[in-house]
């Protein structure tokens, strides 16, 4: 497939606005608390940075992160999934948010979310930079969205094609050309 980038779906201004607003939202929330972010790699790795240094110093947090692949098919939320990158610290009892670059099918959330809740977390968030409207296997609400999105596939911030594009400070749309 031929690629091309497209317009500029959100730019460097948005989303640092809506970063600012996602993190005055969990600071509220979470006020003297103490939060571990789990960003799920590699997607979410600009957006972990941006809305962590957006939280309130009273906010203690923590950070870790994990890489899944998940082999999921359209029709079952039973799919394996397989763990790349864990974590290396332990949640039991603690307050997590999940933190994903996009939630499109949810699936890979999903697996996620269910690997934390046997692992004993206390609470379980998710913050997403983007929500397209594909989420149908993860039936729970997303707590922190920041921009929903159409279902086009975008890159940028984190958000790549075939590895290439995470570098660019806004969201594009790639075209298929
Ligand atoms: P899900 O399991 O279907 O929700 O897929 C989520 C993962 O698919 C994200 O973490 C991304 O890695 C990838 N993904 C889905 N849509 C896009 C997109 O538009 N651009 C780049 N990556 C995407
Ligand atoms: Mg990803």
């Amino acid at each position: 497939m031929k690629t091309a980038l497209g317009t500029v779906l959100i730019t460097e201004d948005e989303i640092q606005r809506r970063i600012g607003e996602m993190g005055r939202q969990i600071s509220a929330d979470y006020a003297d608390g103490i939060v571990t972010f789990v960003g799920i790699l590699k997607g979410s790795f600009v957006f972990l940075a941006d809305l962590i240094r957006s939280v309130s110093p009273e906010v203690h947090i923590e950070v870790d992160f994990m890489s899944v692949s998940s082999y999921g098919d359209a029709t079952t939320t039973s799919g394996t999934v397989h763990i790349e990158k864990d974590l290396g610290i332990s949640i039991e009892g603690k307050d997590v948010i999940i933190v994903e670059d996009i939630v499109d099918t949810g699936l890979t959330l999903l697996h996620v979310y269910n690997i934390f809740s046997a692992r004993g977390a206390r609470s379980l968030r998710v913050a997403t930079l983007l929500e397209k409207p594909g989420n149908l296997k993860y039936n729970r609400p997303l707590d922190y969205v920041g921009f929903k999105i159409p279902n086009k596939f975008v890159v940028g911030f984190g958000l790549d094609y075939a590895q290439v594009y995470r570098n660019l400070p806004d969201i594009r749309v790639l075209d298929e050309i």
